[in-house]
């Protein structure tokens, strides 16, 4: 024992292939997917938002995943000291990760929170009975209050450090593979209840059929900024998962695999919720009050609604989850790297300041309404702007003038196929889309869509 007290710990790895799989794709799967995506595409024209979606995905989204997936796995470390390694004067960039982890957290915590409640709501039969039209006002009344919606962000967060506690293998991993797999299971029930009802295919169409008339540069930055967040990009969180990687995993098929498993929760999120809010007649250009009233004003009408309705919080539950241990373990791999903490430490005093840091943001829509941040959004909205249509774009911008101009594509594509033993026909266009084509992309949608849009 003695010999060991003088050698830095050994770094943690992931237990399987499929437990970083399901984690790291867990971390993709979240909020973003199933609250967001449903009511930005139902807002921005429908397929037209989804097929500009698309194109960003593939642009950006394959590409930067593969990125910080290399460069965590070449380097062993969590994003300030990955940058630091291969350049000492870019080490400032992985901090930006850090706060932006901190910044997400503090409001994602804050909808997780939401997403306890109305479990709580269905399990105690609440939503049944009520009138369709009662449920705005339900919604708005809870989230306005000051005191209630606080209880449940705390225990959002009580169960985010719970696992985070745990490590990766012990914790982070061990809990993606009960959670994902479930989230799959009821996804697909529930989606199937949806698309069976009468009426539905209405919904089914409005997410195929594209209306360019509802696209502007602002429509283009939010889809930008959609796959950002919606792949956990642009703040290291991939470096950071990808940093208990072992030499021999396969980076090129898990950066094709992750980004599609997240889409293909997203699409079905949309097959889920479009429908049944077609089949109802209600309009789907809801907004972000999409899950939270129109869903269950459609659960409270249909067959069997309040089983659904439990399930769906559920799934949504978990979906968040496993994205919020991700944003948690940015913060906490820095604090431990970096500073030496041990990791239950860390995920606790962390875990306490982001709960914190997320009151303004649920005070912001009741109480302190009346504070505006930016362009007269309100605090929650402010965060949400700043994190994802600004740092995470930036980030993602950073990281591509880093492996393109920086650090090299040699040494990336030595690292992303094993040392030349993994397969990659497509290598050199990846190198050209990471030096070239992502960085400009990013730039000139950041530039029109912030300051001209
Ligand atoms: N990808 C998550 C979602 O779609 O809800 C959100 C997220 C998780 C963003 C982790 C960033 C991150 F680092």
């Amino acid at each position: 024992l003695n010999t060991n007290l003088n050698e830095k710990k050994e770094r943690e790895q992931w237990g399987s292939k499929i437990g970083f799989l399901l984690a790291a794709a867990g971390s993709a799967v979240g909020l973003g997917n199933i609250w967001k995506f449903p009511y930005m595409a139902g807002k921005n024209g429908g397929g037209a938002f989804v097929l500009i979606y698309f194109a960003m995905l593939i642009i950006v989204g394959f590409t930067l995943m593969m990125a910080e997936l290399t460069i965590g796995r070449h380097t062993q470390l969590s994003p300030v000291g990955a940058y630091r390694k291969l350049k000492a004067k870019w080490a400032w960039v992985g901090s930006i990760g850090v706060l932006a982890g901190f910044i997400i957290l503090s409001f994602y915590s804050v909808i997780g929170g939401w997403v306890i409640k109305y479990i709580v709501k269905g399990i105690t039969g609440a939503f049944a009975g009520v009138e369709a039209t009662a449920f705005e006002g339900i919604f708005v009344n809870f989230i306005t209050s000051p005191a209630e919606p606080l209880i449940y962000h705390a225990l959002f967060m009580i169960l985010t450090l719970g696992i985070v506690f745990g490590g990766i293998k012990g914790g982070i991993e061990k809990y993606s593979k009960i959670l994902m797999p479930a989230l799959f299971i009821m996804m697909t029930l529930v989606m199937v209840r949806s698309m069976t009802l009468p009426g539905a295919m209405e919904g089914v169409k409005f997410m195929l059929k594209p209306d360019f008339s509802a696209i502007s540069g602002g429509t283009i930055l939010a889809a930008l900024g959609q796959v950002f967040f919606s792949l956990s990009l642009g703040m290291g969180t991939m470096i950071t998962y990808g940093s208990y990687l072992s030499k021999d995993e396969n980076l090129v098929e898990s950066s094709f695999q992750i980004p599609l498993i997240d889409t293909a929760v997203a699409l079905i999120a949309g097959l889920t919720v479009l429908p049944a809010v077609f089949a109802f007649g209600f309009d789907p250009s809801g907004g972000p009050g999409l899950l939270f009233i129109t869903l269950p004003a459609v659960f409270s009408q249909m067959p069997l609604g309040s089983i659904f309705a439990i399930i769906f919080f559920v799934l949504v539950l978990f979906a968040a989850l496993t994205s919020s241990i991700s944003l948690l373990e940015v913060v906490v791999s820095y604090v431990v790297d970096e500073m030496n903490w041990e990791r239950k430490k860390a995920s606790l005093i962390f875990g306490i300041l982001i709960f914190l840091m997320g009151i303004p943001s649920s005070l912001g829509l009741g109480v302190w309404s009346n504070i505006k941040l930016i362009g007269g959004k309100d605090i929650l909205d402010s965060m949400s702007f700043l994190a994802e249509n600004v740092m995470m774009p930036l980030g993602g911008l950073l990281l591509c003038i880093f492996i393109g101009w920086v650090w090299g594509l040699d040494n990336a594509y030595k690292e992303v196929t094993n040392d030349g033993k993994v397969k990659f026909g497509l290598m050199h266009v990846w190198g050209f889309v990471i030096k070239y084509v992502a960085p400009i992309a990013i730039a000139v949608i950041f530039v029109q869509g912030v300051f001209f849009s």
